[in-house]
């Protein structure tokens, strides 16, 4: 009796410590061994699914200790109805939306079906997490229990936009050092990854056509000491991404159904570009990388064509790089002290004929005309554009995203508008800041105080209204890096948070549940991020 009920115990454990929790997942009776199973795909899944499946099959023969064979043959939907089909059978299903996928295990045979890569990669990560923690690491765990519980799972994510953040301009992340971070998001099923690539503090992305943004702007001579805004350690500091190196990025990001959002920060964050270039400036310089934290009042003018000119020579090569439909152009924290003193940006407000009124200054509605001139040129691009709530001051044209970011108001204002919006409340979703009250306990960190339990509270659509609900295309964190010097720090940061957020992109509502959560952290994604390496922050109840 006591063995028996032991086994229900474990059994109901392995659909849930899936992470993030599957819309429907009904527990049956029985289990099928896959150590060794047979893989078949249907032929007609795309080429990048079935690297995804061999993949997966390879690390399940080599960590089990007994080779999985795979293979594509015709007729696979047909031997499955006859019944006599068994092994680990992949098949496409046309009926499916594009993210979703169903996982039907039996004792003899597990049937997987999903509309495309991103369905398949899901399902196979739901799989992963269904399996013992070693499948997540590099060594051959032949007594580990390789068997999947007999269940029924249909899946699909609540939000299409799963995103994370990574800030590489304030401290410079390798090509490595990215992917890991990829894979994590991979994981957890995140779908969009917001690269924050250009800053007061460094500019990190090759541009043919403007080279000394890869001489000189990505570099900065020294960087503040701790909390320190008077010093300087005095060691050169810098790093960038040859071109062939984002496109390695954006290449292994789309295996994992990622896809690459760059942020080129306008008109303000960009110190680092007019060192390099000081004619972008009111005041032509000479400008500085700099090396403390803040917000500088040093921004682009854009009373000058030739400041439009570099943008869009910038940004045609963005363009190029990254294949997704959407470019961050910023818009945070731009003060326009240096615009009100600007002879040309003057002149530029008189030709456009802007007059400040109570609310918004003439100088705001002249960065209103930045955004929409950018968003015009991106368009002939076929791009679109997203940028941080402060774009929504003034007047902003049609066809932006905007990304609330100073809390959740700026989502349910562009909603109420008619925007598209994601949310990234610095409330729940900064995870630059600590993860506890006790902040000496902590590595310095840039304030605030975000428990893994309140990025799991996040409550999505509070407060928007039912019939705008369809503009909000779903939740990101965010994590800017000033304070942030090493990987093992940066991941400490990332993890565990990222996995609440990533139920609160996932799933529904009534599939959350933090006791649940905390218990399968520390028995089933704690030991899986132990096998993969990463380092994270083990102390969930602060
Ligand atoms: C931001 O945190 N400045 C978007
Ligand atoms: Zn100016």
């Amino acid at each position: 009796m006591i063995l028996c009920l032991f086994c229900v115990y474990a059994r109901a454990n392995a659909l849930e410590q899936i992470v993030p929790q599957p819309r429907q997942a009904e527990l049956h009776k029985g289990s099928l061994r896959v150590s060794g199973i047979a893989f078949r795909c249907d032929p007609a899944l795309d080429a990048a699914a079935l690297k995804a499946v061999g993949q997966f099959a390879g690390q399940l023969g080599y960590v089990s200790g007994k080779t999985c064979t795979i293979s594509s043959p015709l007729g696979l939907h047909e031997a499955l109805q006859s019944g006599k089909l068994k092994g680990m059978i992949f098949l496409q299903d046309d009926n499916l939306e594009p993210e979703a996928y169903s996982i039907v295990v039996a004792s003899n045979k597990a049937v997987i079906r999903a509309n495309g890569l991103g369905g398949v990669l899901y399902a196979l990560q739901t799989l992963r997490q269904m399996l013992p923690a070693a499948i997540y690491g590099s060594h051959i765990a032949e007594r580990e229990k390789w068997v999947l519980p007999c269940c029924e799972i249909q899946d699909a994510p609540r939000f299409r936009w799963r995103g994370m953040h990574l800030d590489s301009s304030r401290h410079f992340w390798s090509v490595d050092e990215v992917k890991r971070y990829l894979d994590v998001m991979s994981y957890y099923k995140l779908n969009r990854f917001h690269w924050h690539l250009t800053d007061d503090q460094g500019w990190r992305i090759e541009i043919k056509s403007y080279p000394l943004l890869s001489q000189i702007a990505c570099w900065r001579e020294g960087t503040m000491i701790g909390e320190d805004f008077s010093s300087n350690d005095h060691i050169r500091y810098g790093g960038f991404y040859t071109q062939d190196e984002i496109r390695e990025v954006v290449a292994y990001a789309a295996e994992r159904g990622i896809t690459v959002v760059p942020e080129v920060d306008l008109p303000g964050h960009m110190l680092a570009a007019m060192s390099a270039y000081p004619e972008l400036g009111c005041t032509g310089g000479p400008y500085a990388t700099w090396t403390i934290w803040g917000i500088s009042k040093q921004v682009l003018c854009v009373g000058k064509e030739s400041t439009f000119q570099f943008l869009e020579g910038v940004l045609s090569e963005v363009a190029e790089l990254f294949p997704g439909e959407y470019i961050h152009i910023g818009g945070d924290e731009c003060p326009k002290d240096e615009w009100k003193n600007c002879p040309e940006c003057q002149a530029k407000i008189r030709e456009l004929g802007l007059v400040g009124d109570e609310r918004f200054s003439a100088e705001q509605y002249l960065q209103n005309y930045v955004t929409k001139r950018i968003q015009d040129f991106l368009a002939t691009k076929g791009k679109k554009v997203i940028g941080w709530d402060e774009i929504l001051e003034g007047e902003l044209a049609p066809g932006a995203t905007v990304m609330s970011w100073r809390g959740t108001a700026g989502a349910k204002e562009a909603a109420a508008k008619g925007f598209d919006a994601i949310l990234t409340p610095n409330s729940h979703c900064y995870f630059d800041y600590y993860q506890s009250g006790d902040h000496d306990a902590e590595p310095l960190a840039i304030g605030g105080n975000l428990p893994l339990e309140k990025v799991y509270s996040l409550d999505p659509l509070e407060g928007i209204a039912p019939e705008h609900t369809h503009h909000i295309l779903g939740v990101q964190a965010n994590l800017w890096t000033e304070y942030i010097s090493t990987p093992e720090y940066l991941e400490y940061m990332l993890l565990p948070r990222m996995l609440a957020i990533a139920e609160v992109q996932w799933c529904q509502p009534e599939r959350r549940d933090y006791t649940r959560f905390l218990r399968v952290l520390q028995e089933h994604e704690f030991p899986v991020l132990d096998q993969a390496g990463y380092n994270y922050r083990k102390q969930t109840v602060n």
